[in-house]
């Protein structure tokens, strides 16, 4: 589904990612975890088309789409969410992703209905799969982090991707709002046949749902495998497990 090979990217001459190239199977779980400035945001940037790499190459499903535009790749099927929420705050959440519908597919749309008629059963829908139905009315920058995070998803979802990447989708979540997430991710992942490929600090989210890990460390992968071979990698422990599993 993805495969990347040796993306590379540096800022004034300090490098960022440096030759890192990974394999994303159809449906498949990869995790990619290292310490704070690893380079897994940038990666992901490289990833989705918001920064144009120095080198490297990244085929989605067969296809170069080396440093296209962001929509240009999501229209291809790759979503992705930030480590920071995106979405509009002013907004009610049934509007968000209403509006992320309509900027998928409304194209050709009838301009004499109502907006708030437009892919109306289909926000719902994806609102009930996300759990938040109940607060389609709510205005979004007034909930919980836990759940404007979910919108975010939500968000996401409405591009159809096959493909979703996920930078730190529990930062900054209570336990309780992690282990929602966390399930409500593997239920949408396996319901839609979704490939996804997450960034995340906390390590037993990490072990729970991941197939495979990639660990960067200074902008290079350092080791990548099964969890279990990660775990026990003695130059992870001592960069980055040591202190966390
Ligand atoms: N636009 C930029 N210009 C200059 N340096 C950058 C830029 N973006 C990232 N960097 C640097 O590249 C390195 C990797 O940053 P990145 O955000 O990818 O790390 P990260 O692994 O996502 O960290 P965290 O776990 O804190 O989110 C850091 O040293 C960061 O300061
Ligand atoms: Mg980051």
């Amino acid at each position: 589904m993805l495969e990347i090979t040796g993306l590379h990217k540096s800022f004034a001459g300090f490098v960022a990612v440096n030759e890192v190239s990974l394999t994303v199977a159809e449906r498949q779980i990869v995790a990619v975890i290292g310490p704070n400035g690893a380079g897994k945001s940038t990666f992901f940037n490289l990833i989705t088309g918001h920064l144009r790499p120095d080198g490297g190459r990244v085929m989605l499903n067969g296809r170069d789409v080396t440093g296209i535009a962001p929509h240009r790749i999501c229209a291809l099927g790759m979503g992705r969410s930030f480590q920071l929420t995106n979405i509009f705050p002013r907004l009610t959440v049934f509007e968000n992703v209403q509006a992320a519908l309509l900027a998928h597919r409304g194209k050709g749309r009838d301009f004499l209905s109502r907006a708030e008629a437009m892919f109306r059963d289909e926000t719902m829908a994806l609102l009930a799969s996300i759990g938040l139905a109940s607060q389609a009315g709510t205005v979004a920058g007034v909930l919980a982090y836990g759940n404007q995070k979910q919108l975010e998803l939500g968000i996401a979802l409405a591009s159809d991707p096959k493909v979703l990447l996920l930078d730190e989708p529990t930062a900054g979540m209570s336990a309780n709002e992690t282990h929602e997430t966390i399930a409500l991710l593997e239920r949408i992942a396996e319901q839609r046949g979704l490939t996804l490929l997450f960034t995340e600090h906390d390590m037993e989210v990490v072990f729970r749902i991941a197939h495979k890990i990639a660990v960067l460390y200074q902008g290079r992968k350092l080791a990548e495998g099964a969890p279990e071979e990660v775990r026990a990698n003695a130059d992870v422990r001592r960069v980055y497990l040591g202190g966390h599993a």
